[in-house]
């Protein structure tokens, strides 16, 4: 029980909108009913009637509506970004690729903010090879148990199961994520895959944004974004679209050929860099829920008010006036996916993630099909949630998978299946 005196404070303090929000709900007969926002209805009232009014009038609207209530606004200044490549190995995998390690420094000050990405290239692709593209939770040297990769010294989130111990990496977590990055599997079905550490560019906690690549873009006198400013989500999104700035300027990887994935939060990110940077050929969700794919108005499972107290920096500061008042944003998630139309974009949701509301994830994707049929595509092929393990490959393609909140290889043969079908 809180005391009068605090609960007068909360008042006061404009606490009560953005204190944690009740319990979850599971409950499908407890989903509140929802009107979703048209994504062919422009904001006064007007029908988007074809494809050019679409790409011209309706577009910009929706981005611009998610950068204001969600995400927040990346800064349009571009840095100086230089490339070094810090090691190779043209007989990684047993001969099968090439892995290389590039450094992308964002200031002169080499010593500044930076990223680093871990690239397999497959040896028997002539020409440049298409590629996917994803940011890691716990580092590059996670994702392979070659010990040839530089283990990151960064900030890492507490997980002493994957060998994080005060904060930093020890070498007790090389390769403890290797189960979600099916390495070989890509480069043998002829991709290549480039990663990087999602801390490189924020690392994953609220410090008002002094550190990470934030500050590089601050006005003078600015030690904050602004309430309509990107957050962390936003910072890790710019860095997907260097790392592709890299593939242009790089031979070896076709930057008209590069599919961005990510997994949970990493999910939201590949689902805010798609729709921001339409140089992205594909985009995957895996496992995003709220604040990716999922619906926001249904809350289910996740919620906008439980995310903005859990994540306070994942998104603007605008975003907080929506919490547990879903129903007055402009947008839903639904929206974001229409964002990434024509280009084809996969979903993908896990049967017992309710957290993250697999029918919300669905839902989403399936709200977006009006667009994609407009721009003259098949959109999605299917009015009703499919069975587990039972893919939609149409240009919104979507899967649920058995089991729980992790990128299993089951994912990764779908999005191979559907890359070849779609990015080949
Ligand atoms: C938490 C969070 C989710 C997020 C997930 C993850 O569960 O609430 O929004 O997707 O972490 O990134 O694994």
């Amino acid at each position: 029980m809180i005391s009068p005196r605090a609960a007068l404070l909360m008042i006061l303090s404009g606490a009560c909108a953005h204190a944690a929000p009740q319990e979850a709900n599971y409950d499908e007969s407890k989903v509140p009913e929802y009107t979703l926002p048209d994504p062919l209805v422009t904001v006064d009232g007007s029908h988007v009637t074809t494809p050019e009014m679409w790409r011209e009038r309706r577009r910009p609207e929706v981005l611009r509506l998610f950068e204001e209530h969600v995400y927040g606004r990346t800064p349009d200044r571009t840095l100086d970004v230089t490339f070094e490549e810090m090691s190779r190995d043209e007989a990684a995998l047993g001969g099968k690729a090439t892995r290389t390690e590039v450094t992308a420094y964002f200031t002169a000050d080499t010593s500044g903010p930076r990223m680093s990405m871990l690239i397999f290239r497959p040896n028997d692709v002539e020409g440049a090879a298409p590629a996917f593209l994803g940011l890691n939770f716990s580092g590059n040297h996670t994702v392979t148990d070659d010990e040839a990769v530089a283990m990151n010294t960064g900030w890492m989130r507490p997980a002493s199961a994957a060998g994080v111990v005060d904060n930093r990496a020890t070498e007790e977590s090389r390769g403890k994520s290797a189960s979600r990055w099916a390495v070989e599997t890509i480069v043998d079905r002829g991709y290549a895959l480039a990663t990087i550490y999602c801390g490189d560019l924020d690392p994953d906690y609220d410090d008002g944004f002094e550190n990470g690549v934030h500050p590089l873009f601050y006005e003078p006198g600015q030690t904050a974004p602004a309430a309509g400013e990107w957050g962390t989500i936003g910072a890790w999104s710019w860095g997907l679209s260097r790392a592709l700035d890299y593939f242009e300027q790089d031979d070896a990887i076709d930057a008209t050929r590069v599919a961005v994935m990510g997994h949970s939060r990493l999910g939201k990110t590949s689902l805010w860099a798609g729709a921001q940077d339409e140089r992205f050929a594909l985009v995957i969700s895996n496992d995003s829920g709220c604040g990716g794919a999922a619906l926001a108005r249904r809350r289910f499972g996740e919620t906008v008010g439980r995310i903005n107290t859990s994540f306070p920096h994942w998104f603007c500061r605008n975003h907080r006036h929506y919490n547990n008042a879903e129903d007055d944003l402009p947008v839903d998630q639904h929206m974001l996916i229409a964002l990434m139309a024509p280009r084809p974009v996969y979903v993908a949701s896990a049967a017992e993630d309710q957290w993250a509301d697999p029918r919300g994830e669905f839902l989403g994707a399936l709200g977006a099909d009006s667009v994609y049929r407009l721009l003259g595509t098949d959109g999605m092929d299917a009015d009703e949630m499919p069975d587990v393990e039972q893919p939609v490959t149409s240009r919104i393609g979507y899967h649920v998978r058995a089991g729980g909140h992790d990128v299993t290889d089951y994912d990764w043969e779908r999005y191979l299946d559907f890359a070849d079908k779609h990015m080949r």
